[in-house]
């Protein structure tokens, strides 16, 4: 497919290709930087925020840059959240308006603590942020849910690879054949470091839950202590309908070139259990009996319904 290259005026994003490296897909505008993302030196009060795609990474980070402001409605109204917090490996592909610069970039210009954003897996963050002990959180959502949003997500960032077929699509998910490699691999590989490289690991599941609870456990994993009111206001400020109301998180700062939320909302229903929405029975065994083959060993206690 022609790669289309963008005018002044106009932005017509090509939709991205998938190379490997070392053995994991990732879309070939990220992979072009990957060494100088490796090289990447945090400062220790820094904070990564690690996640499969469409697993909660940006209402994580909506959450850590809300404790580090205290709550109140003006921190979070600052900047888009794409500006208060980089993501690591993104490269300048977009307009000054919602990203300035690739994440590296950005980086240079934000001052420590910061808030920083990574979809690769744990064998492809950084050295450093484990060098300098930086606190690290990873949140997991359960595999059938990931996939749904993965695939809406597919649909309306025209930036991303043609989503195909539904069924396909499942299909590549099961098999590592989508952009960050197997979701298997990526839940498992933070799961299983938790404790020597001392992650919090958090649950989107929980997170709907009881995101009180949630909050107040990242609150004191970051060695934070804010007040039960501020806490109160940052539970308001990051629930789902608020942070879809919400100009600087609901991603309207986006071009609709890249992010086309006419086809499908960035903010789109954030519940537990829409996969029942668009699996049918049979392809729910189907993946049930792969997910058993891959995943048994490790028992991490993912919740597919609340
Ligand atoms: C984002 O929030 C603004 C303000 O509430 C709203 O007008 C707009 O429709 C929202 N955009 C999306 C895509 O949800
Ligand atoms: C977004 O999608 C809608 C519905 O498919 C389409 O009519 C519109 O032209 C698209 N907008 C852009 C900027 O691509």
């Amino acid at each position: 497919k022609d790669k289309q290259a963008m005018s002044e005026n106009q932005t017509v994003m090509p939709r991205a290709l998938l190379v490997p490296v070392k053995g994991i897909l990732l879309p070939d505008h990220i992979a072009k930087d990957l060494d100088a993302v490796s090289a990447f030196c945090p400062h220790p009060s820094d904070i990564l925020i690690a996640a499969f795609p469409k697993s909660g990474s940006t209402w994580t980070a909506e959450i850590v840059d809300q404790l580090l402001h205290n709550g109140d409605v003006e921190s979070c109204r600052r900047a888009p959240i794409t500006v208060r917090t980089a993501f690591l490996e993104a490269i300048n592909i977009l307009p000054p308006i919602c990203r300035k610069s690739s994440g590296l970039h950005q980086l240079k210009e934000m001052a420590p603590p910061r808030v920083i954003k990574t979809h690769l897996p744990i064998q492809m963050v950084p050295v450093g942020f484990w060098e300098k002990k930086c606190k690290t959180i990873y949140v997991a959502r359960n595999a059938k849910d990931t996939v749904v949003s993965f695939y809406h997500f597919h649909h309306m960032n025209l930036a991303s690879p043609e989503p195909g077929p539904w069924e396909s699509f499942v299909h590549k998910f099961m098999h590592g054949e989508l952009a960050w490699g197997y979701w298997h691999d990526h839940v498992k590989g933070f799961w299983e470091e938790q404790e020597k490289r001392d992650i919090l690991y958090l649950f989107y599941e929980d997170m709907k839950e009881n995101p009180r609870r949630e909050v107040e456990r990242i609150m004191k994993y970051l060695d934070l202590s804010l007040s039960d009111d501020d806490i109160g206001h940052i539970v308001e400020l990051t629930t789902f309908k608020n942070m879809k109301e919400n100009p600087m998180t609901n991603f309207s700062f986006f071009p609709p070139e890249i992010y086309n939320q006419s086809i499908s909302k960035f903010m789109r229903k954030g519940e537990v259990g829409d996969w029942k929405n668009h699996f049918t029975p049979e392809q729910s065994a189907a993946f049930d009996e792969d997910y058993e083959k891959k995943m048994k060993q490790a028992n991490i206690p993912f919740k597919t319904e609340l």
